[in-house]
């Protein structure tokens, strides 16, 4: 057997530490872009502030590893908890992150000073270049050692980056290591660097990945199709955190000018199972805040699906496709977002994703999911013996 003992596995490590979360204790936040914010940097610390006291992102990260200088990683820390003293009760609208150091180097240390300061307002630490279950263990006892020391009321959870071959490798050990992970991020920078992959790359495809189609007319110039160079890792990832259930994220995408290609990027993460992705600039707010919402024609789609069928039993026609239990249980997976969504944003999403009539002749099912039970209670109440 390797790890904790079923029996011991959600008790805390520490003595007066919390209770780590459960499934059914965990925050259900909705975090569709983590923003990284550089606090070295005096103005995007004022930025970075300014976000998480107006909750205009879903996740504001104090960013202390790369992309920090040396030189100047004390100046972030100190400008963090400058911001974290300043924090009235109700002033934090968003999920407060940071991103430590790596475990081996001596900043990692440093950082933790700063979770010492917090008070518990942070709610997740990222550890970079996570590489095995021991590393999110090394770290988990420390955190139930400082909450314990404390006084802190909540767990703080832990973030792990996917960016080193030897981490890809581990993956599922490390997505099961700890009741304390949150989810997992990609990291490609690191992860191309540590492969040996021949790019220069933040993240993003690469023009000269692909197949050429068969030759149809010799002679004649064959299309060149691009491949999607993250797809086995995403697979990995999506996989790995769905078994031991927690969250997938896409990373960073680094060509800030080239919103199409981010776009995609966060689109093709959004289809595989991922919740959200990194924005690293004020632009990509706006398109992981799209793409990681549910679309309101897919909402109208599920919608139809339940009603037509709303214990998810048995098979109905739509449209002339074929619905069953198990695209049931795929409308239950944007009928919770939207939920959520709602829950967050009020009014005006429960208008953009219930407010549009289903077709006349389909029985209406607002009734069911949001004035008696919620979708989150149905997708894991109905046809539990499914979704268990
Ligand atoms: C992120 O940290 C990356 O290396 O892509
Ligand atoms: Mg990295």
């Amino acid at each position: 057997m390797s790890g904790r003992h079923p029996r011991t596995f959600f008790k805390p490590l520490v003595v007066g530490a919390p209770r780590p979360f459960t499934d059914e204790t965990r925050p259900r936040n909705v975090e569709r872009m983590i923003h990284f914010v550089g606090f070295h940097d005096p103005k995007m610390a004022a930025k970075g502030e300014e976000m998480l006291r107006a909750g205009s992102v879903d996740v504001m990260l104090g960013n202390f590893e790369d992309a920090v200088p040396v030189d100047q990683k004390p100046a972030a820390r100190g400008a963090f908890v400058k911001m974290l003293r300043s924090l009235g009760t109700g002033d934090k609208k968003a999920g407060l992150w940071i991103r430590t150091n790596q475990l081996g180097s001596t900043d990692f240390m440093d950082d933790m000073e700063v979770v010492k300061a917090s008070s518990g307002a942070i709610d997740v630490v990222m550890i970079p270049k996570v590489e095995c279950s021991a590393d999110i263990i090394r770290v988990d006892w420390l955190l139930a050692q400082i909450e314990a020391a404390a006084g802190f009321e909540k767990p703080i959870m832990l973030h792990a980056i996917l960016e080193t071959a030897e981490g890809v490798e581990r993956i599922l050990d490390i997505a099961c290591s700890s009741p304390r992970l949150h989810g997992m991020s990609l990291g490609p920078a690191d992860l191309a660097a540590d492969r040996g992959m021949k790019t220069t790359r933040v993240g993003g495809p690469h023009p000269d990945y692909g197949t050429f189609a068969d030759a149809e007319v010799p002679g004649m110039p064959r299309a060149f199709h691009q491949g999607e160079l993250w797809h086995y890792t995403m697979g990995r990832l999506v996989d790995a955190c769905k078994t031991a259930g927690i969250k997938p994220f896409y990373g960073p995408f680094g060509d800030f000018k080239d919103l199409v290609g981010c776009e995609a990027q966060f689109r093709n993460a959004a289809i595989m199972g991922c919740d959200g992705a990194w924005t690293l600039h004020p632009t990509q707010v706006e398109i992981a805040r799209r793409v990681f919402s549910p679309d309101p024609k897919d909402l109208l789609t599920a919608r139809r699906i339940v009603a037509a069928m709303p214990d998810g039993n048995g098979a109905v026609m739509i449209d002339g496709k074929m619905q069953d239990d198990a695209t049931w249980k795929q409308a239950m997976i944007f009928l919770v977002q939207a939920e959520q969504i709602v829950g967050k944003e009020g009014e005006t999403a429960r208008t953009r994703y219930f407010g549009p009539a289903l077709p006349p002749n389909d029985p209406r099912i607002i009734p069911r999911t949001f004035e008696g039970r919620s979708a989150l209670a149905l997708a894991s109440t109905g046809n539990s013996r499914q979704m268990a």
